[in-house]
């Protein structure tokens, strides 16, 4: 049996969409601090609070739990408001999760973030080993769970895996508290009003993936032979950079009327301290990986998606 956390969170939706289609109805037990409204087919909805390890562990039992998709965690903005909370949640939710999956035997994927780099990282082409000193709290839980996991995964034979994702580009649940969160709300606000107001400057430029892509590589990595896995704190991984303007432009090429204003607020200075740009080599030599969408594809299938469901529900 399958576990995710979070599963609610905006990878957490698709990611359980995937692993039904893969392994069928009834497999895949969704968490979240509590059970949402509307449920999805398929799936064993439970509740969980990964910073309670006691709660951990009787669900691992209770559901007899193989492969862990740890996706619980707070991101970059909520995390620089709340600090405690991100500490609390990010790292003693990743510990619980490590040391329960320890105990019973099972595999774990976990997501790290481009948030483990910082001003003193080189911003282009980022490498996979470089400088990991981040200025945000969030950067401060993300490479302390890469950490444990290596320790795990060193000292204890864990088989866990992780990547560092880019900014996640989806339409079936909005992202919630994140810096990139910019490049998802351009289009729900072109669809729905014609006119962005963005957070971060014109020319801020990041690295980004497409949801699709993103499940893909969790998917990829978790099937890929433990020999080969040569990285275990997190793998570099990416799809394409752009800038706001550049991302506004290629909306405004399929929608004229479409404006963007630019109103840059404290996530700025978070966007400033993360690459612009990211070496994946290692990921592409070890376990193949290799995005499928272009910025043009990403774009023509998310204003396709988000114009049939303008108001996805705020998670
Ligand atoms: N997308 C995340 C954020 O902006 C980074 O991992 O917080």
């Amino acid at each position: 049996m399958i576990l995710i956390t979070g599963a609610q969170g905006q990878i957490g939706i698709d990611l359980a969409d995937a692993l039904v289609a893969k392994y069928g109805d009834g497999k895949v037990v969704v968490t979240d601090l509590r059970i949402p409204e509307v449920l999805r087919k398929g799936r064993i909805y439970d509740v969980l609070d990964v910073t309670y390890m006691e709660s951990v562990k009787k669900l691992l039992n209770a559901h007899d739990i193989d492969t862990i998709f740890h996706l619980a965690g707070i991101l970059s903005a909520t995390g620089e408001r709340h600090p405690e909370l991100a500490w609390n949640v990010n790292v003693n939710g990743v510990r619980n999760i490590l040391e329960a999956a320890q105990l019973s035997g099972c595999r774990v994927f976990w997501p790290s973030s481009i948030a483990v780099f910082g001003p003193t990282t080189p911003r282009h082409n980022t490498p996979q080993e470089t400088v990991t000193e981040p200025g945000t709290m969030y950067g401060a839980t993300k490479v302390t769970g890469e950490l444990l996991c290596k320790f795990h995964a060193t000292h204890h034979n864990l088989d866990v895996r992780s990547v560092r994702f880019p900014g996640i580009i989806s339409h079936a649940a909005p992202p919630g508290g994140g810096t990139t969160d910019w490049a998802v709300d351009m289009f729900l606000q072109a669809v729905r009003t014609g006119h962005y107001n963005c957070f971060v400057r014109e020319d801020t430029r990041m690295p980004m993936m497409y949801m699709p892509d993103a499940v893909k590589s969790v998917i990829d990595l978790m099937a890929a032979d433990n020999e080969g896995i040569s990285v275990r704190t997190s793998y570099n991984l990416t799809a394409f950079s752009f800038s706001a303007g550049e991302l506004a432009a290629s909306i405004k090429k399929r929608m004229p009327d479409f404006t963007c204003s630019y109103k840059p607020d404290f996530r700025q200075d978070i966007a400033d301290s993360w690459p612009e740009s990211i070496n994946d080599s290692r990921a592409r030599r070890d376990w193949n990986w290799e995005p499928q969408f272009d910025l043009e594809m990403m774009v023509d299938d998310m204003l396709e998606n988000v114009a049939k469901k303008p108001f996805p529900s705020e998670l």
